[in-house]
């Protein structure tokens, strides 16, 4: 199983999580990004942690999923996944987070446009959705510059929070995704 850096973009590098992520995971796990998510505790207990990791290492080992560090100056500052939820599709909802300190600052657009060529040749995914919140609009701009399309409302179980939830579903053909992968020597980004 992979297990080394599978991308570079100028400023930052991704690769699968290992078990020695779990601190530094559930340390970036803090309530103001959990309340993004559906499925995402904070608190975050390190044995919490591991088990995501744990989780996305056996769906990497069973072609199912993959969950990716991403990493600035070598260390985590967030999450990037995908999980196939329509095998026979071969379609993945994939979902993503940065610890608070690593907002606001382009992070998640140059880590998901170098992750999902990977996600998609690594699990032969013919297409992607995600399910964001409405007023989560940081998160719909990064949608819609992948190339993903406003498809769906729906209510979502929300299970950290035990509500439903008002959702938006993004979703694009693998095919139709407009990526364009930030090089490690994209000068510009050095400005940023
Ligand atoms: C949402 C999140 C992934 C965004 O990542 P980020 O790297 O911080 O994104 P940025 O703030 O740099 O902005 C990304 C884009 O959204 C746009 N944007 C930011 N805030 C916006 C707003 N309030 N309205 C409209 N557009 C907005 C930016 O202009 C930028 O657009 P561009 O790529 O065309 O320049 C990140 O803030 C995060 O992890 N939040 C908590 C968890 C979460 O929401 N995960 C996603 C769940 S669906």
């Amino acid at each position: 199983m992979e297990t080394g850096i599978i991308a570079e973009t100028y400023r930052l590098a991704l690769r699968p999580l290992v078990p020695a992520d779990a601190p530094a995971i559930a340390a970036l796990m803090t309530p103001a990004v959990a309340a993004r998510l559906l499925e995402w505790p904070a608190p975050m207990s390190v044995a919490q942690a591991r088990q995501r990791i744990d989780a996305g290492r056996a769906a990497l080992a069973a072609d199912t999923g993959a969950d990716l560090a991403i990493l600035r100056g070598g260390r985590p500052i967030g999450w990037i996944g995908a999980r196939l939820v329509a095998a026979p599709r071969r379609l993945a909802s994939i979902g993503y987070w940065l610890g608070t300190d690593f907002q606001g600052h382009g992070y998640m657009g140059e880590a998901a446009h170098a992750a999902l060529p990977w996600l998609i040749d690594r699990l032969a995914l013919a297409a992607v959705e995600a399910g964001v919140q409405e007023r989560n609009f940081a998160s719909q701009a990064i949608l819609e510059g992948l190339g993903l399309q406003l498809k769906a409302r729906r209510r979502l179980f929300a299970p950290t929070r035990g509500t439903e939830e008002d959702a938006l579903v993004f979703a694009a053909p693998a095919a139709r995704l407009t990526l364009s992968p930030v090089a490690p020597d994209r000068r510009a980004y050095a400005m940023r």
